[in-house]
């Protein structure tokens, strides 16, 4: 695509690079600026890794999120790195997520929307630019497509020919996701082939296949009255996410498409300001669609109302999420509602809250009764992870299962109480046995962390962890609905 068109002139001052007049924070300084040049340059020509079609889809089933008619189940590394973009991990983590998904499917009796955080997520935001490592200072680690992990100062220098890594790195994962999709591997003709790991405790495995049983069954009695022929029993959608910290990148892969047939309507104003495109049908409409991946989220540390990000994201016609925590003001998360999405679509935009166990309870009620005065309707999102970071005495970084749990539990509560609906859950998770977060059935302790510790940012629950939190969380919404009287929840 031209570069001409993708700068074309939005009616409220929008174009794909306005975020570049306004202030940014968690910036990377290349030494490099020709080969920034030249990385951009090729990453416009690349082809888009997702197409708008598939945006779309997912945008219209975060709308029956918003609606309360689905659940949203996002989760994967805190920072991806290009090693993870093998086979095993790529698999390991697609099937816990289906897993995961089966069980909130059983307990919530909602459909699941399949958000991974992978083929993508490799920037970082920091708390400090720069660390020292046996007394050299030298650049944090910012995630491997800006900088590498090793601790010298050479490899911690941003290097731009990492970016078209990166693109690499997502489309060799997202190709192998789509394969191995289209090949079988979510079929629900066989749960229990999409294995699970070794560590499992018994009693989540007995349970595990209790669902599987119930869905088998289901199925036997659906080939059997001949309703078992429609596409949609071999495979499932699962989205690609990341969060949007690397403009530049975003940018480069963002670009001007007609909006396909399954696109909602938008008002005049969102193309043009004349007044014959208020008579425009929808088909001939086009937005801006960042094609890095199906959706983007705007981190807390890089969610300014006035800088560079809520800039870029609010031309973007993908859903996208915000992280909101403890530091955000009701009114301000008003705005900035009203900035990101003017047209209060339903569901275009996911908060996705962080505020920790002990703080949800002072913050998430003003959030709701804000957002719901102002006529917004979002996907609420609770992400139990990133308020829940805490350090051991020896000064590893780890989460409690506990803390996770009760997040969660809160949030539901807290909606339920409101008239809201938590949506969704937005998770760290790994396929591998780690030991990063303590806690859970398996009672891993601070002594245990150093065993399996791998993760090159925040703390992730391990498969048993992630599996035996999906329990929970169903098992919340069964008791609920048991107290209800819904019997097709016993
Ligand atoms: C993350 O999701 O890895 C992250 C950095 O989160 P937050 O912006 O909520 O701190
Ligand atoms: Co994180």
């Amino acid at each position: 695509m031209a570069s001409s068109t993708l700068e074309n002139q939005a009616a409220d001052g929008w174009t794909p690079s306005s975020w570049t007049t306004k202030p940014i924070k968690q910036d990377v300084a290349y030494d490099d600026k020709e080969g920034l040049k030249n990385a951009l340059v090729k990453l416009q020509r690349l082809p888009p890794l997702v197409t708008p079609q598939e945006i779309v889809n997912l945008k219209n089933s975060l709308r029956n999120v918003a609606l309360g008619k689905a659940f949203v189940l996002q989760g994967g590394d805190c920072a991806e790195l290009f090693d993870y973009c093998n086979q095993e991990m790529i698999e390991a983590k697609i099937k816990l997520i289906l897993q995961m998904s089966l069980i909130l499917i059983w307990g919530a009796n909602k459909p699941v929307v399949r958000i991974a955080r992978i083929a993508g997520q490799f920037a970082k935001p920091r708390s400090s630019t720069t660390e020292v490592i046996n007394g050299v200072t030298m650049p944090s680690f910012r995630g491997d497509n800006i900088n590498g992990f090793d601790p010298n100062p050479d490899s911690r220098t941003p290097d731009p020919s990492r970016l078209v890594s990166a693109y690499f790195h997502s489309s060799a994962t997202l190709n192998y996701i789509r394969a191995a999709l289209s090949s079988g591997i979510a079929d629900l003709h066989s749960p229990l082939d999409w294995g699970l790991g070794h560590v499992i405790t018994p009693q989540i495995k007995e349970k595990y296949e209790q669902i599987v049983s119930r869905v088998t069954d289901s199925l036997r009695f659906m080939r059997t009255v001949g309703l078992d022929t429609a596409r949609g029993i071999e495979t499932v959608d699962v989205y690609t996410s990341h969060e949007g910290l690397m403009l530049e990148y975003e940018q480069s892969l963002t670009r001007l498409c007609r909006d396909p047939p399954n696109a909602v309507p938008k008002p005049s104003h969102a193309t043009s300001n004349t007044t014959t495109s208020q008579t425009t049908p929808p088909s001939s409409s086009s937005s801006h669609y960042a094609t890095s991946s199906h959706f983007l989220w705007i981190g807390d540390r890089t969610r300014q109302l006035t800088g560079a990000h809520v800039e870029f994201f609010r031309g973007l016609a993908n859903p996208v999420g915000i992280k909101i925590g403890p530091t955000m003001e009701p009114t301000e998360l008003v705005d900035l509602l009203n900035v990101v999405n003017p047209d209060k679509e339903i569901g275009k935009v996911t908060l996705i809250s962080r505020y920790g166990a002990s703080k949800i309870a002072s913050h998430l009620p003003a959030h709701i009764k804000a957002v719901q005065e102002s006529g917004h309707l979002p996907v609420w999102q609770c992400d139990p992870m990133h308020g829940n970071t805490r350090s051991t005495p020896s000064g590893v970084k780890t989460r409690r299962f506990t803390d996770i749990l009760s997040e969660l539990r809160q949030a539901l509560e807290i909606h339920r109480a409101q008239g809201s609906f938590m949506g969704g859950m937005h998770l760290e998770l790994t396929g591998e046995a780690v030991t990063e977060c303590v806690g859970g059935a398996a009672g891993l302790t601070e002594d245990g962390l150093g065993e399996r510790y791998t993760t090159f940012c925040d703390p992730r629950l391990n498969e048993k962890q992630a599996l035996e939190l999906a329990f929970l969380v169903a098992g919340f919404y069964r008791d609920r609905a048991a107290e209800e009287g819904d019997v097709n929840a016993m």
